[in-house]
């Protein structure tokens, strides 16, 4: 038995109460509030004195290794989703409508996971690691507070996995670079003049002129932008008028935007108002833009990601580790903090169709393995962390 085998004897009945504690009572962006108290209940009761809640109800904590040096962090969401839960668990949902569809219940049991290992082999390492049990990832970015807080300023490096269940089992996914695409939200409000359908020609027609803006917005990606970039820009909501016959005096569109670079991403920022705003001139209307820059791409830092290689490979096998050949155009707010400091995100496989964990994330049928996966996590994160801070 190797040594994190011995480990994870002794740790596996509380991470594995945790994530099952947790899963029962799935809460969403900033009501965390059972989870955090979860998380705290367990800190106290390993004599984890050094932790502050952070953005309402989110948890800091930090361990010490054996001497002062260098600091990294793990970096865990622990928020749920609007999702009827229907795995059939006998740990289900408590609460009606609302389920941790997204895994990160497992996320943060493994985040406590590496936390208990390491509190076993504070000899083992040097500096201090810092858990971030972080609120509000779906939508709202409650990693921001942390970054903009300072709170990972005199960190090196950061890790942190997403369970994916598009991945087997027993294997994970890493990729260097550009990982998660950026995610901006946009709004166009268009104010014409309305009039009856017979007498355009008395009116300034906001359904012809935001027709005008979904076309010219399109060309943006193929005539403006670096087309070696990607970049996606979708509109997912047009709405005006009520009636067949009445040219409406608004016309309200929602979108969002995509990109896997910064530069681009910028430049689409700028250039969508403006497109707008021009069709707007062109044809008397009044056209506002509320446009949102909402998650950064996530970066993977090579560095960092060839330690987690290193070792996957030494706990899955050299096969079991999946360098991606494509970033994802999905966004995680992890991209706030690899945007100020190192730091790598891997994906943790999943799928396994012996025990029904096929269905994909935010599927209201959405399971994993618990004991492999959360070991699996564990095992990796805990001997990434002991690689860079050994002495
Ligand atoms: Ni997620």
């Amino acid at each position: 038995m190797n040594q994190f085998d011995e480990i994870w004897l002794k740790i596996r009945e509380e991470v594995i109460l945790l994530r099952r504690d947790i899963h029962q009572w799935p809460e969403i962006a900033f009501e965390e509030h059972k989870s955090q108290e979860k998380i705290i209940e367990l800190l106290k009761r390993h004599g984890v004195n050094n932790y502050e809640t952070v953005a309402k109800t989110g948890v800091l904590a930090t361990i010490n290794g054996k001497s002062s040096g260098t600091q990294v962090a793990i970096r865990a969401d622990i928020d749920a989703l609007m999702v009827e839960e229907n795995t059939g668990l006998s740990f289900e949902s408590n609460r009606d409508g609302y389920m941790h569809a997204c895994g990160h219940d497992g996320h943060t049991a493994i985040a406590m996971g590496v936390l208990l290992a390491l509190l076993e082999s504070k000899e083992e390492f040097d500096g201090k690691v810092k858990f971030i049990f972080q609120p509000a990832e779906e939508r709202i970015g409650g990693a921001r507070h942390f970054v903009e807080g300072g709170y990972v300023d005199d960190v090196s490096a950061i890790l942190a996995l997403h369970l994916w269940p598009s991945l087997p089992q027993g294997s994970i996914g890493i990729k260097d670079g550009a990982f998660m695409a950026s995610n901006d939200y946009f709004q166009i409000d268009i104010k014409g003049k309305s009039t009856h359908g017979a007498r355009p020609n008395e009116g300034i027609d906001s359904i012809y002129v935001g027709a005008k803006i979904v076309e010219e917005l399109k060309t943006l990606v193929s005539r403006e932008a670096n087309p070696v970039k990607p970049a996606v820009i979708s509109i997912g909501s047009f709405n005006g008028g009520n009636s067949y016959n009445i040219i409406p005096e608004t016309v309200s569109i929602q979108g969002t935007v995509r990109s896997l670079d910064k530069g681009v991403r910028e430049f689409l920022g700028r250039r969508i108002p403006e497109i707008c705003k021009g069709i707007g001139m062109i044809y008397g209307a009044d056209v506002e833009v509320n446009y949102i820059y909402q998650y950064p791409v996530t970066f993977n830092h090579s560095k960092v990601n060839d330690v987690i290689s290193m070792e996957a490979q030494k706990i899955l096998g050299s096969d079991k580790v999946v360098r991606l050949e494509e970033p994802l155009m999905i966004s995680e707010d992890f991209s706030f903090f690899t945007e100020k400091i190192p730091g790598a995100m891997f994906l943790l496989g999943t799928y396994n169709e012996e025990k029904d964990c096929i269905y994909p994330l935010h599927h209201s049928k959405f399971k994993f393995d618990e004991e492999i996966t959360i070991k699996n996590g564990v095992n990796i994160i805990y001997n990434s962390i002991i690689n860079m801070l050994k002495k």
